[in-house]
């Protein structure tokens, strides 16, 4: 069984709440769909509250990290439901039998089906036919597996590595509720990130927004820069988390991180991250879900590697780190380090690698250098038109991001350029005629042929390659689909 594509394309497990089924693996396996290129780390928790042990991985990705422990989710996880469970009768033979054959397999069913047998085999069907899509190229594909959407577009900070500050027309929207949930209820996503270019928990109805989605048994993600995890939107928060919960911090220490979150205040910033981290080690938290922090690295934070080790060793109840580095186009160029200064800080790695007292955080600056190796690469400025044309990415065959007016784009890269697919009515109705339309089919089409001549698409380092030649193997499994003029 690929499960290489179950990694990529499947990874989107429902979150119904029967809380012990599947604690490590539906965490882990949710990661992935969310994921682009990152670095990550996880710190892998051994029970509530408990010590963290550092494993996996350095991958390259864009935006959000990745980690995933499938081995390690085998030995808590098993495909359905719990063996004193009533329901356990069919789902409990299939469990049995699919442990029997790999459990690592039966790890990763119970992510993607919530313990249902029937969402399973549901979320199978809408794969394949997405699956079959993507391989053919067909400018039409299923409705989008994966939603991002921006819930609000008002954000009290003013960082200076986030695209926000040169877009213009910001902090004025927020989506209604009645429009959120018309929104999803069209298009049924199985995965659902509430970002864009906000902050998120400034939108005073995101707790009723993630319940409506849980009790749809779609999964959910909030990035948040932390300032209103405060007071009752905490408990609420805390009692509602959703799936994955992204703690921001680009600067471990007050200087570097009020340098860049200008507006922010670190001490009050930390203290809530500290406050809710407490809250899920103690077990206040919804179970099964997922903390994790994250880091922009760039020239105001380079040489924060030991602060902030010491910062996120501190946070009892945080999963994982990300890493990524603000890239071009994105950030003000002034905020990208020069190779000099990113040589500087490997020497000062390489050193601080051989004397880390532990693993853990030998693997921590080990992420550090990684990631921050790609400014010395910069593959992307490199690569010729041909090469780039080549590189295909199947985000808009399986994927959208909608912001806080209503706009529907390819993606978040792409916000307030040219590649605008359409605006959604007011009461939110309207993604289907959108995603069918001309101007996404044109879109889809011009990625195959011509994507170096995509204003945006041509920088982004997102590359399906791998991916498109597992589903070559697959296409005994996969529906024909035409690709369509
Ligand atoms: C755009 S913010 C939105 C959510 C929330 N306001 C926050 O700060 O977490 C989501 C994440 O994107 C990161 N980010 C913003 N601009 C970036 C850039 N140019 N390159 C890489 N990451 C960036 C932020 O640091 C943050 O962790
Ligand atoms: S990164 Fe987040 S907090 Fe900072 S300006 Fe952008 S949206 Fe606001
Ligand atoms: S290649 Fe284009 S559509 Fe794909 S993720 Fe990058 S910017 Fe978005």
């Amino acid at each position: 069984m690929p499960l290489s594509i179950l990694q990529k394309w499947l990874a989107v497990a429902s979150s119904r709440p029967h809380a012990d089924t599947h604690p490590y693996l539906a965490r882990a396996v949710g990661h992935t769909l969310a994921n682009g290129l990152t670095g990550a780390i996880a710190l892998r928790r051994e029970g509530l509250p408990g010590r963290h042990q550092t494993s996996v991985s350095s991958r390259r990705a864009a935006f959000e990290m990745r980690h995933l422990n499938l081995v390690e989710a085998t030995s808590r996880a098993a495909f359905g439901l719990t063996a004193d469970n009533a329901r356990s009768t069919l789902e409990g033979r299939l469990n049995t039998a699919v442990r029997y054959i790999s459990p690592t397999l039966s790890a990763v069913l119970v992510a993607f089906s919530g313990g249902s047998v029937w969402t399973l085999a549901a979320r199978l069907l809408r794969l394949r036919k997405t699956a079959g899509a993507i391989r053919a190229g067909n400018l039409t594909p299923p409705a989008p597996l994966k939603l991002q959407i921006e819930t609000t577009d008002v954000c009290n900070l003013q960082c200076v590595h986030c695209r926000r500050e040169k877009l213009e027309d910001m902090n004025t929207t927020t989506l209604g509720l009645s429009v959120f949930e018309r929104i999803i209820s069209d298009i049924e996503p199985l995965y659902v990130n509430l970002a864009g270019f906000g902050e998120p928990l400034i939108d005073r109805e995101i707790v009723q927004k993630l319940i409506f989605l849980r009790n749809k048994g779609i999964r959910s993600s909030v990035p948040t820069n932390g300032t209103y995890i405060r007071n009752d939107k905490r408990d609420e928060l805390a009692a509602e988390l959703p799936d994955i919960l992204q703690l921001s911090i680009d600067g471990a220490t007050k200087e570097s991180f009020e340098a860049i979150r200008k507006r922010g205040n670190f001490d009050a910033i930390v203290e809530n991250y500290r406050k809710i981290c407490a809250m899920r080690a103690s077990g206040q938290t919804r179970p099964n879900t997922t903390i994790r922090v994250a880091c922009a690295l760039q020239r105001r934070n380079l040489f924060d590697y030991r602060a902030m080790y010491a910062l996120v060793r501190s946070l009892d109840g945080v999963d994982s780190f990300g890493l990524v580095p603000v890239s071009h186009g994105a950030a003000q160029a002034a905020e990208i380090p020069d190779k000099h200064e990113v040589l500087a800080l490997h020497r000062e790695l390489g050193e601080a690698i051989t004397v880390a007292e532990s693993d853990d955080e030998k693997s921590f600056y080990k992420l550090w250098r990684s990631v921050s190796g790609e400014w010395l690469t910069d593959k992307i400025r490199a690569c010729s038109d041909a090469s780039i044309d080549q590189a295909r990415c199947s985000i808009p065959w399986f994927s959208s991001y909608i912001d806080a007016k209503r706009r529907v784009y390819p993606c978040c890269y792409l916000t307030r350029t040219e590649h605008v697919m359409g605006t959604l009515r007011t009461d939110g109705s309207g993604f289907a005629e959108i995603w069918a339309g001309p101007r996404y089919r044109a879109f889809r089409s011009n990625h195959l042929s011509a994507r170096s001549k995509l204003s945006g698409c041509r920088k982004c380092p997102r590359n399906d390659v791998s991916m498109l030649s597992t589903l070559a193997k697959l296409h005994w499994f996969l529906p024909r689909a035409k690709p369509s003029g």
